[in-house]
C-alpha cells in the first residue's frame, strides 16, 4: 500500500495513465418492449436500478424485470431522445436551493452542456460540452469560486451526463464517437473515468456490447461481493448494461 501511494504521489500532474479494464463481465437488463433508457441509478439501499425511460416513466428493476415506479410526464411524450440544434450555445446550468426552493443560473450561454456532477467534497461541478467534446470544471468554493476551467480537453466524441465514480474525487462520463464507415458513420461508445485534475485513468470500450448504440450515462456503484458494478444507460437501446468485475 505504501509503495502504491509513493508512486501515485510522484506522478506528475499532467501524466495520463490508464488502468486495465476490470469490468469484464456483461449482462443485459432488458427494458419493456419499445422503451429506451437514458439514465440509471440505484437507491441508497442499492436497490434497482431505476431508469428514466424515453416515454416518461421511471422503472425499477426488481431482480428479474423492470416494473413501473413513477411517471414523469402525463402524456408520455418522448422526453429523452431530442438532441438540441447543432451550434446552439444557449445552454445553462441551474442551481436549485433545497432550503429556499430558489433556482438560479450558475452558468449561461454554454455550447450544449450535458448533465453536471457535484464533486464529492462539494467544491466544484464537472460537466461535459456536447459541442466542444470537453469536460469543464466550475468552482463552487475556494479562491477560484465562480470560474471555469477545461478539465478534460480532448474527448474523441460527445460526452453525456457526468456522474461521480465510487472513488472519492473521480468521475465517469459516457462518450460517443462517430466513426466514418461505409455506407454510413457508426457510433462507438466509451466510458471515461477521470480524476478531479482531469487525468483519464480508465477508458471502458462499450462497442462490443452496444454495437452502433450510444451510451448516455455511466453509473458506478460499490458492491461488497463483486467489488463494483458499472451500469450503462442508453437512449438508443432497449436495455441497461450491467458490468461486474473480473
Ligand atoms: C418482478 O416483476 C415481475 C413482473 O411484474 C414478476 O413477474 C416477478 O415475480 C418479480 N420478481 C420479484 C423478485 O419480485
Ligand atoms: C473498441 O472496440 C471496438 C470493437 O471491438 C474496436 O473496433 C475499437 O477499435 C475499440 N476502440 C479502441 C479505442 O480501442
Amino acid at each position: 500500500m505504501l509503495i502504491i501511494f509513493c508512486i501515485l504521489f510522484f506522478i506528475p500532474h499532467s501524466f495520463a495513465f490508464s488502468l486495465p479494464d476490470p469490468y469484464t463481465t456483461f449482462s443485459k437488463l432488458n427494458l419493456p418492449p419499445g422503451v429506451n433508457g437514458g439514465s440509471v441509478s440505484l437507491d441508497p439501499l442499492n436497490q434497482g436500478p431505476y431508469v428514466a425511460t424515453s416515454d416518461g416513466r421511471i422503472l425499477k428493476y426488481n431482480g428479474s424485470d423492470f416494473m413501473d415506479f413513477a411517471y414523469l410526464s402525463p402524456n408520455r411524450d418522448n422526453l429523452l431522445g431530442i438532441p438540441a440544434p447543432l451550434g446552439d450555445s444557449t445552454g445553462r446550468i441551474l442551481e436549485y436551493n433545497t432550503v429556499t426552493g430558489e433556482v438560479r443560473a450558475l452558468l449561461k450561454d454554454l455550447p450544449r452542456p450535458a448533465g453536471p456532477a457535484v464533486s464529492a467534497d462539494g467544491t466544484f461541478i464537472a460537466y461535459g460540452s456536447y459541442n466542444t467534446q470537453q469536460i469543464f470544471k466550475y468552482y463552487l468554493q475556494g479562491l477560484k469560486a465562480g470560474t471555469t476551467e477545461v478539465l478534460v480537453p480532448e474527448l474523441p466524441g460527445a460526452p453525456g451526463i457526468t456522474k461521480r465514480a465510487v472513488e472519492f474525487g473521480y468521475f465517469w462520463v459516457g462518450v460517443n464517437q462517430m466513426v466514418q464507415q461505409q455506407p454510413t458513420p457508426v457510433v462507438q461508445a466509451y466510458g471515461y473515468k477521470f480524476s478531479s485534475n482531469g487525468n483519464v485513468v480508465l477508458i471502458k470500450n462499450f462497442t462490443t456490447e452496444y454495437g452502433n448504440a450510444r451510451v448516455n450515462v455511466v453509473q458506478e456503484y460499490f458492491n461488497l461481493l463483486q467489488g463494483g458494478t458499472l451500469y450503462a444507460g442508453s437512449r438508443t437501446s432497449n436495455y441497461v448494461g450491467k458490468y461486474t468485475k473480473w
